[in-house]
């Protein structure tokens, strides 16, 4: 496995793969890696000559100083994780490499960051597209995966990815979970043993959001029997529910249409933010 920690030597590297005709695949990561994030190398490495996994805690979509100071690094035990995957290449880049200027463009994804994750966090999809376009540019992949645990940073790097038309093809994986259903996340090891005893219940909020949606096809009651479930949680503090348009992130119809939907949420536990989702595809009958 290769480490690098510069986009000229990392360049250099992927120029001689790509003229021997090797194929590249690329995963952006913040580090503190675990299985969700391994799920994804494995994809690529499947599917890829070459794999690249970026690890870089990105400052930009950061919303507080403190959060961005919290996030775990934990660079060798990565390192030792993406070594057994049999990850080709590493690149982890200084924040005078990534950013040697403070940026002058910012990105604006309209109706798409103006819900959710993007309403609760002003900036945060600029900083995000931001970084991502810098990969784009210096890996040159030709797949990029990413988590749907982040839907709406899916939806939106799609977004970018067509209006900016990258040669690169954007692949979804989907969430790897705990034994209990919570969702994998870095910021999970910042959870006190109380909160980690509850943070499952927003996986089953969701599942229950779901099978009202199943049953009764009405958005309000479902979305409604949601939050109902986990105000019986005092420790979780939602921040929103919300029942989405599967890819544009639109309010369902009303009645509803069958189209696909995403069942999507964000609680504070403590200090620590967590988000989630799952799919409704057209499966109601
Ligand atoms: P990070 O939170 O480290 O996540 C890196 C990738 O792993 C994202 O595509 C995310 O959706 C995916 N991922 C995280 N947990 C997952 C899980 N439980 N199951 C499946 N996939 C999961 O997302 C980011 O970093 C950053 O915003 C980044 C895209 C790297 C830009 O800085």
């Amino acid at each position: 496995m290769q480490v690098f920690s510069t986009p000229d030597s990392l360049k250099a590297f992927l120029f001689e793969q790509r003229s021997q005709g090797k194929k590249i695949g690329l995963v952006p990561t913040m580090g503190a890696l675990h299985l969700g994030h391994l799920e994804l190398i494995r994809k690529s490495v499947r599917s890829n000559d070459i794999t690249v996994c970026s690890i870089y805690v990105n400052p930009t979509q950061f919303n507080h100083k403190k959060d961005l100071k919290d996030y775990p690094r934990n660079l060798d035990q990565d390192l030792a994780m993406l070594k057994n995957e049999a990850c080709q290449v590493v690149f982890c880049p200084e924040d005078q490499v990534m950013y040697p200027a403070k940026p002058g463009l910012s990105l604006d994804f309209g109706y798409l960051e103006s819900v959710m994750e993007g309403r609760q966090r002003p900036g945060h999809f600029n900083g995000v597209a931001l970084v991502v376009a810098k990969l784009f540019h210096m890996v040159q992949p030709d797949c990029a995966y990413f988590g749907e645990k982040d839907w709406q940073q899916l939806v939106i790097i799609k977004q970018m990815v067509n209006d900016f038309s990258f040669p690169v093809k954007v692949i979804g994986v989907a969430i790897v979970r705990e034994k209990d259903g919570l969702a994998m996340s870095s910021r999970n090891q910042r959870l006190s043993t109380e909160h980690r005893s509850v943070a499952s219940e927003l996986f089953k909020a969701l599942s229950v959001v779901r099978q009202q949606l199943q049953q009764l096809q009405q958005i309000d009651k479902a979305k409604l029997a949601g939050v109902k479930y986990l105000s019986k949680f005092p420790t979780i503090n939602l921040q929103y529910l919300e029942i989405v348009h599967s890819t544009s992130l639109k309010p369902p119809s009303v009645p509803y249409g069958k189209e696909p939907l995403s069942i999507c949420l964000a609680a504070f536990l403590g200090k620590v933010r967590l988000i989630d989702n799952v799919p409704l595809f057209d499966n109601l009958n």
